[in-house]
């Protein structure tokens, strides 16, 4: 994969909110070194992590008032990337002595990188994450760091089916396998929902639900929304067979990932619940939930994914494929067409609460009844 191969017209979380401050932040987003901080007013910048003099990070460095003072020598550059003082010699700058700067937006909780044309950034089409910031519910999230092509984290996300095999004992049910698939294509955004009507409780979901009682079935559910490149937002719950989802448990979970390199990738989880949003004691179970299950067993299966398919990609490797990963074929194929016309994409951003609306009166089949 080179760096032609990503979607350069997209928005990329490049951190959460919270991690960026006074202090320097590095990352490296689409193969390029990044490093993220916050002037003395608070306005987060993105510039290139990479001294023009010799290469050395500049997160090694300093931060002196709004500018980065490079470690090495000393040069010192602004927000916008230029050099603003030599202390060597004549103090003379080239107009080359610059490291790139990049277009941000601060939303929804996270500080979100453009690396295509600056032209085309428009923060409306940052897909719609406005849960992580909303006052009536709680939200815990994180980073994760995976050795694995986004893609594939991507494949893994839209395939929920891998949950009774991956994650026994915490998300685990047979109730996962035998669901009803439904995906849903509008405008570049994807939908794949998954109902589960009478089954064995996910465990993970049976703790948060009071209507639980241990053996008795449950209707559960897993809709999750995709957008490009790799913005994922899934409403999971659960209730009691027959009754509507509003009376069961529910919460949001995020999955942005963000492409570090050809096999690497920041993935950035979060949990967004309405219910005991005063109790942190209910984010710290999620904090735990994810940690069992992102860390201890999707990671483990998903490295181990990418070592087998080393420098090939899925497609060049030639996998065989089956009806539940109807999803994660559309989002490739959507994706590879959005890179190819290196077009920026067009997220549907219906209002999350709408959303959960038309999931619980939709007609279709698959969806439970009210
Ligand atoms: S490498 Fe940064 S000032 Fe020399
Ligand atoms: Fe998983």
């Amino acid at each position: 994969m080179s760096t032609s191969d990503y979607l350069n017209n997209a928005w990329y979380a490049a951190a959460w909110s919270s991690e960026v401050g006074r202090a320097l932040l590095e990352r490296t987003i689409l193969e390029q070194p990044v490093l993220l901080y916050r002037k003395e007013d608070g306005a987060p910048v993105a510039i290139g992590n990479r001294c023009a003099h010799r290469f050395a990070p500049l997160g090694m460095g300093k931060l002196i008032g709004d500018t980065v003072q490079c470690r090495y020598h000393g040069l010192r550059y602004d927000g916008t990337g230029r050099c603003v003082l030599n202390p060597h010699a004549d103090g003379m700058i080239p107009p080359r002595m610059a490291v790139p700067s990049y277009t941000l937006a601060e939303k929804h909780g996270l500080i979100w990188l453009w690396m295509g044309d600056p032209h085309k950034a428009d923060a409306d089409t940052i897909p719609d994450f406005s849960c992580h910031t909303d006052p009536a519910l709680a939200f815990v999230g994180g980073v994760i760091e995976m050795k694995a092509n986004y893609q594939l984290i991507t494949d893994n996300l839209l395939d929920l089916a891998h949950g009774e095999f991956v994650h026994e004992g915490v998300l685990s049910s047979e109730a996962i396998t035998r669901s009803r698939l439904q995906t849903i294509e509008q405008g570049t955004t994807i939908y794949s929902n998954r109902w589960m009507p009478s089954g064995e409780a996910i465990p993970a979901f049976a703790m948060i639900f009071d209507g639980h009682r241990p053996g008795q079935p449950v209707d559960q559910w897993a809709y999750m929304r995709w957008d490009a490149p790799a913005h994922m937002l899934l409403d999971v719950g659960i209730t009691a067979v027959g009754q509507s989802r509003g009376e069961g448990a529910w919460i949001y979970g995020t999955d942005i990932l963000t492409p570090k390199d050809t096999c690497s990738t920041y993935y950035f989880w979060g949990i967004t619940r309405g219910y005991k949003i005063d109790d942190p004691a209910a984010g710290m179970l999620w904090r735990e939930v994810i940690k069992q299950a992102f860390e201890g067993q999707d990671q483990v299966i998903i490295e181990a994914q990418q070592r087998m398919l080393g420098a090939q990609s899925l497609e060049q490797a030639g996998p065989v494929m089956f009806a539940s990963d109807a999803a994660a074929q559309r989002a490739r194929k959507r994706l590879a067409e959005l890179v190819r016309k290196d077009a920026v994409p067009a997220p549907q951003n219906p209002d999350l609460s709408a959303l959960r609306q038309r999931g619980a009166q939709s007609r279709s089949p698959i969806l439970p009844a009210v």
